[in-house]
């Protein structure tokens, strides 16, 4: 039984490397639950968008640093119509394009990054706690970092050519074989960084997606909710 889940709410917590099916995922479990959905990636992009647009090189993690607590980032948390904003500007197709992909895992190294990351996400977890039924939260370091107290804890894996073959859907016009390669390199980086690396805890469920279908893992994710709200009466 977590913090979080006495609290107020409950929490699940999805990690998983890049393609993982973690976005659709999480979405469907949290819209079949009456959840929140807070996809930290998005906000680790919209930092990473913030940096890109005032010319600050990601490549100088002092100078990153410096920058941290200037972008205002606005998070919706609706799972039906997800939204973030840096500024004020709505930053959603955006953060999604190469640019910022190509420079994501270097600005989400730097601690100073994590460290106000952790509190914004944390906060978000909160509220969506003490206003809604709770949240279903997705990332590479939420059931590690953010969220080690979560009563559900998954992680998501899938083989290598069914994650480039997704993520190269959803962008249109990309190469498969593009998107492998920069989706490995991302990989290394997310896992081999020193601060909050993406790693599997031993109380996470390890869940393969490659061979099932969407509803048929979240309906997996859904289950193990109700288990948890089952051993967790009082929650
Ligand atoms: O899930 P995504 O591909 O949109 O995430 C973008 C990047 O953000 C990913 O390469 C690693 C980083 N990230 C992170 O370091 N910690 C998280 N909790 C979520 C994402």
């Amino acid at each position: 039984m977590g913090e979080h889940h006495r609290d107020g709410g409950l929490v699940i917590a999805i990690d998983g490397p890049s393609g993982s099916g973690k976005s659709s995922t999480s979405r469907g479990v949290a819209n079949a639950r009456g959840l929140r959905y807070l996809d930290t990636g998005a906000m680790y992009r919209a930092m990473t968008w913030w940096m890109l647009r005032h010319d600050v090189d990601t490549g100088d993690p002092v100078a990153v640093a410096k920058h941290v607590p200037e972008p205002v980032i606005t998070v919706g948390t609706d799972p039906s119509a997800p939204s973030i904003e840096v500024d004020g500007v709505d930053v959603s197709t955006e953060i999604r394009g190469e640019e910022v992909t190509g420079h994501v895992s270097a600005v989400s190294a730097v601690p100073e990054i994590r460290a106000r990351m952790l509190a914004d996400q944390r906060a978000i977890i909160t509220l969506a706690g003490r206003e809604t039924g709770g949240i279903v939260v997705e990332g590479r370091d939420i059931t590690t970092v953010v969220a080690p107290d979560a009563p559900v804890k998954v992680f998501l894996t899938a083989s290598q050519e069914a994650r480039a073959n997704r993520r190269s859907a959803e962008v249109e016009g990309s190469d498969v074989s593009a998107t492998l390669e920069s989706l490995t390199r991302r990989d290394t980086l997310d896992s081999s960084r020193a601060t909050s690396p993406l790693r599997q805890t031993k109380d996470a469920v390890e869940l393969d997606t490659t061979g099932l279908t969407l509803p048929e893992v979240i309906d997996h994710i859904v289950r193990l909710a109700e288990q948890a709200e089952q051993s967790s009466p009082t929650g």
